[in-house]
């Protein structure tokens, strides 16, 4: 069967990951799954650029706590690239209720608000496209291959 095509996804390790020094334990999982890193940037959203990011959730009930939060520390954004990367990263980072995420990911293992669930991941290729481009430019991103790239 061929292999599923490379895919690239916008990851964000929230306010909370990152003054909880996870960013790390984050960066560490996505790189042991075989995902590359293509660009990364330590930055604090302006409100803008928060409200854009989440406009789909404009309205609803918990708009306002989510943009109040997100711009209340730094961001890690990440451009992280593989085969079926959007998928895959979905999987490694657990669903949105951290008290309902599975053992094993991120937000199983360390988170528990919905709110501060340590990491933000394009759920969609439509997403990831609308978000990369939200939070770096084309010139951010670089290209290397792993060393490990024949088994990964
Ligand atoms: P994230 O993956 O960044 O996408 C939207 C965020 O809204 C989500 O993670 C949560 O942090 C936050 N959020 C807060 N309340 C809710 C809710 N009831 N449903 C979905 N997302 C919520």
């Amino acid at each position: 069967m061929p292999e599923a095509p490379k895919e690239r996804t916008l990851v964000l390790v929230k306010p909370d990951g990152v003054r909880r020094g996870l960013v790390g334990e984050v960066v560490t999982r996505l790189e042991r799954k075989g995902l590359t890193i293509v660009a990364a940037r330590m930055v604090r959203l302006t409100r803008p650029i928060a409200e854009t990011h989440y406009a789909e959730h404009r309205g609803k009930p918990f708009y306002g706590e989510l943009v109040e939060y997100i711009t209340s520390a730094p961001v890690l954004a990440l451009a992280v690239e593989g085969r079926s990367a959007i998928t895959v990263v979905r999987a490694l980072v657990g669903a949105t209720d951290p008290a309902k995420a599975a053992p094993g990911t991120l937000r199983g293992d360390l988170a528990l608000a919905m709110t501060s669930n340590l990491v933000h991941a394009s759920d969609s290729p439509a997403s990831a496209e609308r978000e990369l481009a939200l939070h770096f430019h084309d010139k951010d991103f670089v290209r290397y291959t792993r060393t490990d790239a024949e088994y990964v």
